[in-house]
């Protein structure tokens, strides 16, 4: 979530073959879109709760029932629209939501969901069926908005469903009904997800690498059982609000436009855009009380320490034992997630009621680092995923994989810089790449989707990852776009920079103008 290295787009490809398999066109007399057609593909334990043929440029979803998700997207191509229910055990079910576009690609697409969100997430499955994947998203077992784990208490079924369940069963199942409805064989299987939707496409290949042959994840969620925990232990630095060391929110734009004014040259170029936060020291007096540069606000000496306590790891307090990575230099527009509240956030603190402890009473004042050693021992719902090793073993650096080199040979990551989380910018920085969940603020539940304008491998990351994974091209950049106004492609491009594949970072090349891609170079 850091403004600086901020949304982090791993892409991560299982490339098993280097075959081009052009795009298949179904014609709809092959298969209905009727209830009859996907009953006798339902195995025992699952029901068929909707089937919906959906035109050229209609609309799907379940609108307000959906709680996380009540905007339906509009302009679909023509697809059958399909809502599954799954038994997963005495106590817990899953639901998950199918398109099965009329022109089909062979292929088939899973997407994930949000913090602890509860519904078919259908905005992120409008991007699939335009490209011809059959596509799938799951409520994850339950029904609730994404701060809200109160479903979890005394639900150790309901947590796994959360954890890796619905979405595993939801992929099995999804392709074996895609399969009969269009009674051809899949030739190629995908996964799209950012934040917990990270965590879900990691967790799933992490217990069953077959699943997918390429997935696209950004901002993982996948420390489950120290994040989940350090979301609490950030919000503390700033609590409570009358002590002297609490800074209101309404000063976090503020240090973040300081820390630009000292770190956005750490990368060459002046564009309000931090690019390498690790390569800048701030200098903290420059926002202190007594020797601060704006006259019209300073922090006093408790607040400056609050504020490095915000930039610094997370540390046992007894074992010093590493926990988890502070906030980045350039983070500061979206503290607010973390620290504007006079409580922590409701992640944390749900994750410790109604996952961890079983106590809905439980007492934020209370916490302590033991919870983290309970949350690593117990995992509650299995949802950590930090098996990295997917051949088995615990990997504890790309060495294990043969080195850098070697392990681009199937994994690349790409930092975003001046991108929040997951999406959308207020530094105007290039963003959007057709990865999970940007579309949904695009126009705002309107029908774009990919990156209008640009919809090819060079600028749409899914496309990327489908070329490299089916033609062995490997991704050597992503070109990022973002508009004048930064949400609406009607507003004229304003930006476009290739990101570049870790550790390489975009360079200017000294001439041209700073706005179009070619300007610059990954080195
Ligand atoms: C389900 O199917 C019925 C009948 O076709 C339809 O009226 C309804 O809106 C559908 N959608 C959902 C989300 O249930
Ligand atoms: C933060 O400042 C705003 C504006 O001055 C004020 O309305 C709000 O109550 C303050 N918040 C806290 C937690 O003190
Ligand atoms: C987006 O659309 C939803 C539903 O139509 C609406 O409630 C919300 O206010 C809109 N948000 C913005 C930023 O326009």
């Amino acid at each position: 979530m850091a403004r600086g290295a901020s949304l982090i787009g791993a892409v991560l490809a299982l490339a098993l073959g280097v075959l081009a398999i052009p795009a298949v066109s179904d014609s709809a007399a092959h298969f209905k879109c009727v209830a009859a057609t996907f009953k006798c593909l339902l195995p025992k334990g699952a029901t068929l709760e909707n089937v919906t043929a959906v035109p050229d440029g209609g609309s799907f979803g379940e609108g307000a029932a959906d709680i996380p998700y009540p905007t339906n997207p509009t302009g679909l191509p023509e697809l059958c629209a399909v809502i599954i229910k799954v038994v997963s055990s005495p106590h817990s079910s899953y639901r998950f939501g199918l398109f099965l576009p009329t022109t089909w690609n062979s292929k088939f697409l899973a997407v994930g969901n949000g913090g602890f969100a509860g519904g078919i997430n259908w905005l992120d499955m409008t991007n699939g069926p335009h490209f011809g994947f059959a596509t799938i998203s799951t409520d994850l077992g339950h029904s609730s908005a994404s701060t809200d784990l109160s479903w979890g208490l005394e639900n150790p079924e309901g947590r796994t469903d959360f954890g890796w369940r619905a979405l595993h069963g939801s992929v099995q199942l999804g392709k074996q009904i895609t399969e009969g409805y269009y009674k051809r064989p899949l030739k190629y299987s995908y996964y799209s997800g950012c934040s917990t939707g990270g965590r879900q496409g990691l967790k799933e290949i992490q217990m069953f690498p077959d699943s997918f042959d390429g997935i696209l994840v950004g901002a993982a969620a996948y420390y489950t059982s120290h994040l989940s925990n350090y979301v609490t232990k950030v919000g503390l630095y700033n609590l409570p609000v009358e002590d002297p060391k609490h800074i209101n929110w309404t000063l976090f734009p503020a240090i973040g436009e300081t820390v630009a004014s000292q770190c956005d040259m750490a990368d060459g170029v002046a564009d309000g855009i931090i690019s390498s936060p690790e390569r800048c020291t701030f200098d903290f007096s420059k926002i202190a009380c007594g020797t601060a540069t704006d006259p019209t606000w300073c922090l006093t000496p408790p607040q400056i320490q609050t504020a490095k306590n915000i930039y610094s790891d997370y540390r046992s307090s007894t074992t010093k034992e590493f926990l988890y990575p502070g906030l980045n230099l350039g983070s500061e527009a979206q503290w607010w997630i973390l620290l504007a509240d006079i409580k922590p956030t409701d992640f944390g603190t749900g994750y410790a009621r109604y996952f961890l402890l079983n106590d809905p009473n439980w007492d934020w004042h209370n916490y302590d680092d033991s919870l983290v050693t309970l949350a690593e021992k117990t995992d509650p719902g299995q949802s950590t995923a930090i098996k990295y090793d997917t051949r088995g073993g615990a990997a504890k650096s790309s060495s294990t994989f043969g080195g850098l080199l070697k392990t681009q040979d199937f994994f690349r990551y790409f930092q975003i810089p001046g991108m929040q989380h997951c999406l959308g910018t207020v530094v105007d920085a290039p963003w959007a790449i057709g990865s999970a969940s940007q579309n949904i603020v695009l126009g705002n539940g309107t029908n774009y989707w990919s990156v209008p304008g640009f919809v090819d491998e060079g600028h749409d990351a899914l496309l990327a990852l489908d070329s490299w994974v089916e033609r062995g091209r490997a991704v050597d950049k992503i070109i990022a776009t973002t508009w004048r106004n930064s949400v609406d492609p009607a507003s004229g491009v304003l930006r476009q920079r290739p990101l570049c594949p870790w550790p390489q970072k975009a360079v200017y090349n000294e001439h041209g103008d700073v706005n179009v891609a070619e300007s610059w170079s990954c080195k």
